[in-house]
């Protein structure tokens, strides 16, 4: 197979069967990049604390575990962290339950041992960006439990919704809403206390869109806006970067609590129709401006990204320039290894962020999806969201879902915009499929009625080192088993290995800085059905082999980074690239 190519008026042309590859100008959409803030630009290392490192060896990773890898992230070249919340809480839903918004976790540390990671992070150059829950609290929360000892009409009530239930003594919920991680979003008030808080003998019930343990907060009320506020000046006056904002979309709710006649809402789908009683509501909106200003009035910086699952065309509203600065882009994480499926995203992405001049973000992965070395190495069409208890053992193929997800990476970190990274995606880690069902812990489980496993197996401790406890995790085993192959692709295995994922994560980083930063411009290159090309101002290009036959290479005077590693070698890349593997030209 060989390649006539029209990438920079240059043709090179060979026998045989030919892929034209001919340039497709997009947009370019920075105003003036060098003077650019970070996040437009920055890879951001999200952190699952639980799972990063832990430093005292009692199984759960902490804040010490974390403060000692900064030196691992800075080699590897990131510019921010993201760290999962890291807030008192009983871990009912990792973290993502806070009962005290300004306190740490005994578990993961100490205030203090927060605002040191935060000033050493900044000493290697790093941005810290805390997560925050406005959604929903913990039922252990101040708040909460005060609520539920509140006579009815209290105004302590007011700060979340309880409602009375419909039927004979309101033993049915309000309404037929379903909380995400199944199940009714509605809970009784008397499964959670033993105060009796029927009046009239009618039942009363409150509202949680996930687990029962996280009762959903009611944002009408002037308090729950002022304490969020608060919050957030509360991390800011101790110098955090920025704020992954949790369920962005959610938040405002219709308090009629009209039925939506929809038999169940898919785990973090997007809102289906406008004016849905609790997703993505026009009122979210006031409620974000009053944030930016807020984080206007600081120095340096810093930025909230949205968690928001909406629908494409609703996406812009969030990243108007009073409001978000960023918001997730899970398009890829959603997409099937296709070439036309990723160029899509690619062109509404990188569309939509720059008509309401933001930039793009790319995410492959996250702690709520299966891991891509995994996902990419299933059979097209499976649906991994609802992976059954089973897996797919006989299904997968782990070594080519590892050269997609390298490949992929490639894809992702020449992009313009700014790269999510999941923790041990660098690592090429795999899902954790086969955890036996004693140990799973995501509330999933349980409300899926054991049909679902949930989202432990992307949670699994990080392997550090060849052997030890937890490879390396801590001195003792982690709070999940890890399997042996762990050992294998632990960073420390992986050091100073040519083509070892670690080591393409490196380099990809490193040349990033180099080739992709300089400008915000990306011209889609036309390369054919099974490939995927692009070229970036600064003259790099990549190329994305889908396809299950090798391609030829348009004229280049180096190749940068390949995606191919020694083990899978064929030959050396120069002229042609192999299947699902991936190049940066020069
Ligand atoms: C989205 C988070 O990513 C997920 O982990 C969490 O379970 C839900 N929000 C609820 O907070």
């Amino acid at each position: 197979m060989t390649l006539e190519t029209c990438i920079g008026g240059m043709a090179a042309v060979g026998a045989g069967h030919t892929i034209t590859f001919c340039t497709v100008p997009s947009e370019a959409f920075a105003p003036d990049p060098s003077s650019a803030p970070w996040w437009r630009r920055g890879v951001v290392y999200q952190i699952y604390p639980r799972s990063f490192a832990d430093g005292n060896g009692d199984g759960t990773g902490d804040i010490a575990g974390i403060r000692s890898k900064l030196g691992y992230l800075r080699d590897l070249g990131v510019d921010a962290i993201w760290i999962n919340p890291w807030y008192l809480s009983p871990l009912d839903d990792g973290g993502y339950d806070v009962a005290d918004y300004r306190q740490i976790e005994p578990r993961y540390g100490t205030t203090d041992e927060a605002e040191a990671l935060i000033t050493e992070a900044h000493e290697h150059g790093i941005k810290v960006i805390a997560d925050v829950v406005p959604n929903h609290t913990s039922y252990q929360h101040t708040w909460f439990q005060e609520a539920l000892q509140a006579p009815l009409g209290d105004p302590a009530r007011d700060r979340y919704h309880f409602r009375p239930g419909k039927g004979e003594n309101g033993s049915e919920p309000p309404s037929d809403w379903t909380s995400v991680f199944g199940g009714p979003a509605w809970s009784r008030v008397d499964t959670m206390t033993d105060v009796e808080a029927a009046a009239d003998g009618v039942a009363e019930w409150y509202l949680h869109l996930f687990a029962p343990q996280q009762p959903d907060l009611n944002w009408e009320n002037p308090e729950v806006v002022e304490e969020f506020e608060a919050v957030l000046r509360f991390w800011l006056d101790r110098g955090i970067d920025g704020f992954r904002v949790d369920v962005a979309h959610g938040l405002v709710k219709d308090m009629d609590y009209p039925d939506l006649g929809l038999a169940t809402d898919a785990l973090l789908t997007s809102a289906s129709f406008d004016g849905h009683p609790f997703w993505d509501r026009d009122d979210i909106h006031p409620i974000v401006r009053r944030w930016r200003n807020l984080l206007d009035e600081y120095d340096g910086e810093r930025m909230m990204v949205a968690e928001a699952w909406v629908r494409p065309e609703r996406l812009p509203l969030y990243l108007r320039p009073d409001e978000y600065h960023q918001s997730f882009n899970f398009d890829f994480l959603e997409a099937a290894w296709k070439a036309d499926d990723f160029r899509t995203i690619m062109e509404k992405a990188t569309t939509a962020a720059a008509e309401v001049g933001s930039t793009p973000t790319w995410v492959l992965s996250n702690h709520d999806v299966m891991r891509e070395a995994t996902r990419y190495g299933l059979p097209d069409g499976t649906d991994w969201r609802s992976w059954p208890a089973t897996g797919p053992a006989n299904l997968l193929d782990a070594e080519l879902g590892l050269r997609r997800a390298r490949a992929a990476a490639l894809l992702l970190l020449g992009l313009p915009g700014s790269a999510y990274l999941y923790q041990g995606e660098e690592l090429g880690l795999p899902e954790v499929w086969d955890l036996p069902v004693e140990v799973l812990d995501d509330p999933v489980w349980e409300q899926s009625g054991h049909t679902l496993k949930g989202r432990d197996g992307c949670r699994v401790p990080l392997p550090w080192s060849r052997s030890g406890a937890s490879y390396g995790f801590g001195e003792n085993e982690g709070w999940l088993p890890q399997p042996q192959v762990f050992g294998e692709l632990s960073a420390s295995s992986q050091t100073g290995i040519g083509q070892s994922t670690l080591e393409l994560f490196r380099k990809a980083l490193h040349l990033r800085r180099e080739f992709g930063t300089s400008d915000e411009t990306v011209e889609l290159l036309d390369a054919g059905d099974d490939v995927l090309a692009y070229r970036r101002g600064s003259g790099l290009i990549c190329v994305v082999n889908f396809g299950d036959e090798a391609v030829e290479l348009p004229d280049h005077t180096r190749v940068l980074v390949h995606s191919q590693s020694d083990a899978l070698a064929e030959a050396p890349i120069s002229s042609s690239l192999p299947p699902n593997t991936a190049v940066w030209l020069q």
